[in-house]
């Protein structure tokens, strides 16, 4: 079993060039410490500073979110073709903002995930429930539709480059992150159902989003099948996002 261990920061809509520079020279001193991937998801405009920053200390980049085509009359889009051109690595598909805020379906989310894929970028899928359904003792089925639905068709050759996020809706820049227990079953009840689907899920990473921080990080990914994070709102300063990325290094 070889699962890669990764410190993803979702910027969001956050960042300016002054803070994006700022950040990496902060980050360029730590840097040797940090034995996970570190990935960084900044705004569209950003990828290409991010990325010739990120480049010179191993920090991969990628965009929150990519167009279901690769090219034509769809404007304000981001193209996976041009994603993985300019030099991203992954791209984030199905977060809690797109599909809440912007109303992507499954299905829409399952065609950017393919065509991501068939890009040969790796893709961040993420999945969760929000408070309603936990309350509602729907998680599992919540989880089992998104993941059945959004990894259709998935082809085999492409699972290695799949990485799961869960993140509970109500979790998200909330400050009231899942217990580690909360998150450990999540985790373990997504793994076993992709096995169950046919997925070679021992060997995949499967991050937990929401709010985490340098102060119950260390928690959640001493958890049984917990390989990383998807960090928002802690993954915007440098001095926390190295914390981070140093409790996942260990
Ligand atoms: P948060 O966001 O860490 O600010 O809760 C996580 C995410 O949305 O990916």
């Amino acid at each position: 079993m070889s699962r890669t261990k990764i410190m993803a920061g979702n910027w969001k809509m956050n960042q300016t060039v002054n803070e994006i520079t700022t950040f990496f020279s902060q980050l360029e001193k730590e840097k040797s410490s940090f034995k996970c991937e570190a990935w960084i998801s900044p705004q569209a405009i950003h990828l290409q500073l991010v990325k010739e920053l990120g480049n010179k200390l191993g920090i991969k980049v990628g965009p929150q979110n990519c167009c279901n085509k690769n090219s034509g009359a769809f404007t304000g889009e981001l193209s996976p073709l041009s994603i993985k051109d300019m030099g991203a690595t992954f791209v984030i598909i199905g977060h809690s903002e797109r599909r809440t805020i912007y109303k992507e379906s499954d299905a829409v989310l399952n065609e950017k995930t393919l065509l991501a894929l068939d890009n040969n970028l790796k893709v961040v899928f993420c999945v969760g429930e929000t408070l309603e359904e936990r309350e509602g003792n729907l998680t599992e089925k919540v989880l089992e539709t998104q993941l059945t639905q959004g990894l259709k068709n998935l082809p085999k050759a492409k699972e290695k480059d799949l990485v799961i996020a869960y993140e509970p809706v109500w979790a998200i820049g909330t400050g009231k992150n899942a217990t580690p227990a909360q998150a450990r079953d999540a985790h373990a009840f997504i793994r076993n159902f992709l096995v169950k689907q046919g997925l070679d899920a021992q060997n995949l990473s499967i991050l937990y989003g929401g709010s985490v921080k340098p102060d119950n990080v260390v928690e959640l990914l001493a958890q049984d099948g917990i390989d990383g994070a998807l960090v928002g709102g802690a993954s915007l300063k440098a001095s926390d996002y190295i914390k981070l990325c140093q409790a996942c290094s260990k």
